[in-house]
This record gives structure tokens, C-alpha cells and sequence, in this order.
């Protein structure tokens, strides 16, 4: 759609360090929401219809781990020392040759939405025709007083724009000034050009100041000509960028927001959504319930009318229909079948798979293994590279000893087997269908079907013994 002609460029910048943070990290590397800030602002490029192909990221700081997030076709255009924002679209432009449009965005504002890119490119073009515009830029009015640049309208013409200025140069009354510049642009290419290679680097900071353009541009429109327009964002909360960890924190709670509202709204019920926390590819089905504090990460997908209980963290899990999770399960890359129920304090690790209508209690860990249909393991259970059949019992303290110090090796056991409390399977191990493995045995060897495996120490009992033991006259009486 916005990809048509005029070829339009996607510009992220993405250089700055970031130093507000005080991080390591590259300032768009944090993650908000359940992903990197650049992830965000890339989705609302993509989903404007934007190719990879003609998506741009400046980087300078930490520009490799940067380039490594970047999905396929995205190219990565490197800032070197990064001497502001200006500076960077002097940086990029020449890759940006067969664009006469160029839409900027700014990688550490994630709430932009599809819905502005499009704007600014149908604001831009709608003008661009006729020659008129040379600038769209989003704007908003924000309550909170923010360290963002105030917009200069004309006094004779408030439809244009004729400057912006940065907070920490502006005067009193500039900074009253409500309507602030969100750092999404669009530009016609030529007169952008023009406008770069006068700006100068007269400030604090001694940067190249992308704002500075504005008024470069606006200058040079002819008499009545509006060059440089302002877009009013619909939704003022875009505004919200990150420069350090409050607003972090700030942006963070309000993106888990909408996705817990989004979630309500395809009937997932979620108790206390303040302390829920959702990633964005995590689906649920309707009449699902989400208890405090649970955590849905990664590509978790859920079916309908399960129970997530509190305190729960799934991250990368796929649960059929009517299945329970109860409280603090720490559940990961697991498949739960239909109606299956876990917890409290479960732990399932990579390739679980729980068939449906299993139940695992408390302390059960479980890894690379399938647990069938209906069976059972209730309290304080390994079961590692293991194949559990249908409706067999594990009993308390039942382990799978899966590792030889060298290599992993797998446990097998057949459908409606039962496996006594504390036993040991010593793998590589066959238990056959309908076996029964004595409590408290050390299996090495495979059991037939239906027999009873014993492998411990008989009990021997002393009669008398603790009476004799008490005459004896003690060592060194
Ligand atoms: C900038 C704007 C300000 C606007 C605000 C909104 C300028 C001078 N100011 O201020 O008017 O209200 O954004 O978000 O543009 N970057 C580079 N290379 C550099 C410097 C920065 O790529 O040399 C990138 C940063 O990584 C960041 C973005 O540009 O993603 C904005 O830089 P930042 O330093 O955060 O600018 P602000 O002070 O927020
Ligand atoms: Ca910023």
C-alpha cells in the first residue's frame, strides 16, 4: 500500500547510545512490552505495508548486536560517531538515492503505530504532488512538561509550521508551549537534502539537530508556499518515547495494558491486570482466566476456558482446551494437552509434552519427555528423556536417572504401568505395559508386562534389639 510511487523509504534512527539509561545495552535493544524497542517500531513500519527492502536502521552504538536483531532484509546503515539526528540523516541519505520519500522514525519511541506512518506518507504525498509540502511531522500536546522539542507555528498562518526548538534551549515562554514533536517525519527528498548540508552544530551539545531542518525548510518555502505541516497524532500517548528507565517502566506498564485489554476483549478473563504481564505473539482463548501475576512470554498460545493460576510463568507453551495450571508453575517450551491439569510449583522444561487429561502435582520437573493420556504423577517427580504411557502411576519421589555423567539415555514405560514411590529408574530403562514396580526400588533392568519389579535390600527385623542394646554397657563406663 504506502510502498506505491513515489518509492518511500522507512529511516529508524537508532545510533544514540542512549546515555539516560545508563546502560551497556544499546538504548533500542531494551526491551518494552515483550520486545526491543527497534522490534516495535519495525512492526509499525511492516504493518504500514512497508517491504524489509526498503526499511532502513542507523546504528553507531552497539550497531552489531543491532544489526543481529534486524529481521530479513532490513538494512543496517552505520553512524560513526553519532553526532545527532541530523547528522544521521546526513549519514544515511546517500543509500537513500532511489527514495524521493523519506519517512523518519525514531527507534526509541515504540508506541508509533501503523496508522501514523501511513498518515504522515498520505499527508506527504497528498502535498508532494503539487509541490507544496516538503514536511509532515507528528505532533502531540502532553500534560506531563517533557524535555521534547516545542513546535513553532506561524503567527501569521498556524497551519505551518516554522520551526522547532529543543527544550533545553528554549525560553520561558517557548517552553509553555503544549504541542511537542514526536520525531516521526516524512520529507521529499530534495529539499530534505538542501536542508541537511546547511545545518549547523550551534548548541550545547555541539549535534546536528534534525529540528534544525525544519526551520531550514520552512525558511526556504516560496511566499504562501506551506512547506512544512504538522500531523496531529489521534492517540497523544505515541508521544511516549524512552530516554531513560522511568519512562522505561512508564511504557512498559502501558503497552501490557493494552494487550491484557485486547485479551479481555476476545474474552480472556484476567484478575488484577496490573501485575499480568503478556507478551504481543501470546493468544488465548475465550473464557480462559489469568490469576495475579501470571506471565505469558514468548509464543505462548493458549486454548479456551483454561485457568492459568497465580503466580505462573509460561513462556513459549501451547495448552489445548480446559487445561488448569495451578499456582506458581514455571512452565517452558511445553505442549499440555486437553483438560490436563498442573501444579502447584510444576516445572516443565523443553519438549514436555503432556497428553490430555494428565496430572502433575507438586515438585514435578519435567523434560524431553511425553506423558500419556491420563496418567499421573502427583508430588516430587524427575522424569527426563523419558515416555510415559497412558494412565500410569508415578509415585512420590520417582526419578528417572537420565544421565550417566556423559550421556543422556531414555526411559521407557507402557500404558497402565505403576511405578512405585521412590523409585530410581536407571536409564536406558524398559518398563512394559501393566508392570509394577516395587516403592523404594533401583530398576537397571528392563521389567516384562505385568510383572513386579523389586530391586532393594529385604527387610530384616531384630526382635528385642533395642532392649538389648540399652544393657550393654556403654564404651568407657
Ligand atoms: C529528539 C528530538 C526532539 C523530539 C524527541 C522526541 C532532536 C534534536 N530532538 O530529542 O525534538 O521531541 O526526539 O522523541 O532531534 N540518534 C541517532 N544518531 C545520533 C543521535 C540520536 O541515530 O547521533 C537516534 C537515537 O538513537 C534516538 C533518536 O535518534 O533513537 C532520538 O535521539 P535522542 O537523543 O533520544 O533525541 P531526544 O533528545 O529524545
Ligand atoms: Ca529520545
Amino acid at each position: 500500500m504506502a510502498a506505491t510511487a513515489p518509492p518511500t523509504a522507512i529511516l529508524i534512527l537508532a545510533a544514540g547510545r542512549g546515555t539516560r539509561l545508563r546502560s551497556r545495552l544499546p538504548k533500542v535493544l531494551h526491551p518494552v512490552g515483550g520486545r526491543t524497542l527497534l522490534a516495535h517500531v519495525l512492526a509499525a513500519a511492516a504493518a504500514a505495508g512497508f517491504a524489509p527492502a526498503d526499511t532502513f536502521v542507523v546504528a553507531g552504538y552497539g550497531a552489531e548486536p543491532v544489526q543481529a536483531t534486524l529481521p530479513p532484509g532490513v538494512r543496517l546503515l552505520v553512524q560513526s560517531p553519532q553526532r545527532g539526528t541530523g547528522h544521521a540523516l546526513q549519514v544515511a541519505l546517500p543509500a537513500l538515492d532511489a527514495y524521493p520519500q523519506i519517512i523518519v522514525l525514531h527507534g526509541d519511541m515504540p508506541l508509533v503505530s501503523a496508522a501514523t506512518v501511513t498518515a504522515l506518507w498520505a499527508a506527504l504525498g497528498a502535498g508532494a504532488a503539487r509541490g507544496e509540502i516538503a514536511a509532515v511531522l507528528a505532533t502531540a500536546a502532553s500534560a506531563v512538561p517533557r524535555a521534547y522539542g516545542r513546535i513553532l507555528r506561524s503567527p501569521h498562518n498556524p497551519q505551518h509550521v516554522v520551526g522547532i526548538v529543543e527544550a533545553a534551549q528554549a525560553t520561558p515562554e517557548q517552553l509553555q508551549i503544549p504541542e511537542l514533536n514526536a520525531g516521526f517525519y516524512a520529507f521529499r527528498r530534495a529539499p530534505l537534502a538542501a536542508a541537511l548540508s546547511q545545518l549547523g552544530a550551534n548548541n550545547p551539545h555541539g549535534e546536528f539537530y534534525l529540528t534544525d531542518a525544519i526551520a531550514i525548510l520552512a525558511r526556504s518555502a516560496a511566499p504562501g508556499g506551506a512547506t512544512v505541516r504538522a500531523y496531529a497524532l489521534p492517540d497523544p500517548e505515541e508521544i511516549l518515547g524512552i530516554n531513560d528507565r522511568r519512562e522505561l517502566a512508564e511504557v512498559d506498564r502501558l503497552l501490557r495494558r493494552r494487550q491484557n485489554l485486547a485479551l479481555m476483549d476476545q474474552g480472556v478473563t484476567i484478575y488484577f491486570p496490573e501485575t499480568v504481564a503478556v507478551d504481543p505473539a501470546v493468544t488465548a482463548g475465550p473464557d480462559t482466566v489469568l490469576e495475579p501475576g501470571v506471565h505469558l512470554r514468548g509464543q505462548t498460545r493458549i486454548g479456551a476456558n483454561c485457568r492459568i493460576g497465580a503466580y505462573s510463568i509460561l513462556t513459549d507453551c501451547l495448552l489445548a482446551d480446559d487445561v488448569v495450571v495451578l499456582p506458581h508453575c514455571v512452565l517452558e517450551g511445553a505442549r499440555i494437552g486437553a483438560a490436563a491439569r498442573v501444579g502447584p510449583f510444576t516445572r516443565l522444561r523443553e519438549q514436555a509434552e503432556i497428553a490430555p487429561g494428565a496430572h502433575l502435582g507438586n515438585f514435578v520437573e519435567v523434560k524431553k519427555s511425553r506423558v500419556g493420556a491420563g496418567a499421573k504423577a502427583m508430588h516430587l517427580a524427575y522424569l527426563g528423556d523419558a515416555q510415559i504411557g497412558a494412565r500410569v502411576n508415578i509415585g512420590a519421589g520417582a526419578i528417572t536417572c537420565n544421565f550417566d555423567g556423559q550421556r543422556k539415555h531414555a526411559t521407557v514405560v507402557g500404558d497402565d504401568a505403576f511405578i512405585g514411590s521412590n523409585s530410581t529408574l536407571v536409564a536406558p530403562l524398559t518398563i512394559a505395559p501393566d508392570a509394577y514396580v516395587g516403592a523404594g526400588s533401583v530398576i537397571t533392568d528392563p521389567v516384562p508386562p505385568g510383572a513386579l519389579a523389586l530391586g532393594r535390600g529385604r527387610q530384616v527385623n531384630k526382635p528385642g534389639w533395642v532392649a538389648a542394646r540399652k544393657k550393654k554397657p556403654r564404651a568407657g563406663a
